[in-house]
């Protein structure tokens, strides 16, 4: 059948995992014969019968994954009603709406991820992407970070991540805890600290503004230009589909025109990236 992107289609709820007290992740089925095909950064829109519907950036990889994840933090209507639903479940899925992060384009290239939170999302989508063909890349930093370690999001598979040999993962919480010893700080600190190298690399990070602003500051002072620094700005978006007006960074539509960016096209907006 052919797929039409703004229709709604029926999918289940197959599986729901509980990743911190107010992050979920969803696998979803969708229950129509249609190739749902989507690139790591991009979203749906999800919506939740009688509830409503908000845009949501796709957790998994479409090159590896055979259910559709969407990993949700509890922040409104819509999300809290999905957090009410049960395995068995059926909301609404349309999409892939949004540009995605251009990762065929870095093949040969080293890749930093840099996350916070449940910014992480999008970065894990890429990760699991990149990951699929990892003789394709060259060096892979994962830098994780949350505020304490009941937050961390993908927890088991960021461990699993720390023990391969062909990657580095540096985590962090912002506080000490008992028991933690990895670092303890921000994630620009951790990043200042490590000090990937900016030779031949992309840097991808997704996660809290202020910690967006910090990690911008600190690649730059290690010398990457403001083109090789991608991020996704989903957290700007509300309607997802052009009609709110409530996304705009300068003239740019977080929903219509990203939602991931280059900092460089960001930088030269009147609302930076520091702002939002
Ligand atoms: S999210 Fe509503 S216009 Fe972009």
């Amino acid at each position: 059948m052919d797929k039409n992107i703004y229709k709604p289609y029926l999918a289940e709820l197959r599986e729901i995992k509980r990743e911190t007290p107010d992050v979920k992740t969803f696998k979803v089925e969708i229950l129509e014969d249609i190739d749902f095909n989507y690139l790591p950064g991009q979203f749906a829109m999800v919506s939740v019968f009688g509830r409503g519907e908000c845009p949501i950036s796709f957790s998994s990889s479409n090159f590896r994954d055979d259910l559709i994840e969407f990993s949700v933090k509890r922040l409104g209507k819509v999300t809290v009603a999905l957090h009410e639903l049960e395995a068995g479940d059926r909301i609404g899925v349309r999409g892939p709406y949004g540009n995605g992060f251009p990762i065929d384009d870095w093949k040969g290239k080293n890749l930093v991820f840099i996350g916070g939170g449940i910014g992480q999302a999008p970065l894990r989508s890429s990760i699991r992407h990149v990951l699929a063909e990892r003789e394709s890349f060259d060096r892979i930093d994962i830098f994780y970070g949350a505020p304490s370690t009941e937050e961390i999001v993908f927890e088991d598979e960021l461990y699993q991540l720390e023990d391969r040999n062909d990657l580095n993962v540096y985590l962090s919480i912002d506080e000490k805890e008992g028991g933690w010893s990895r670092f303890v700080g921000f994630v620009p600190e951790n990043v200042e600290r490590i000090a990937p190298s900016s030779e031949n690399s992309i840097a991808l990070t997704c996660g809290p503004p202020v910690m967006i602003k910090f990690v911008v500051k600190n690649l730059k002072e290690l010398g990457f230009e403001s083109d090789e620094i991608f991020t996704s700005l989903e957290m700007k978006m509300k309607c997802g589909v052009g009609k709110c007006g409530r996304c705009n960074v300068g003239s740019l539509y977080v929903c219509k025109d990203g939602p991931v960016f280059s900092y460089d096209q960001v930088q030269e907006s009147p609302l930076s990236i520091e702002e939002i």
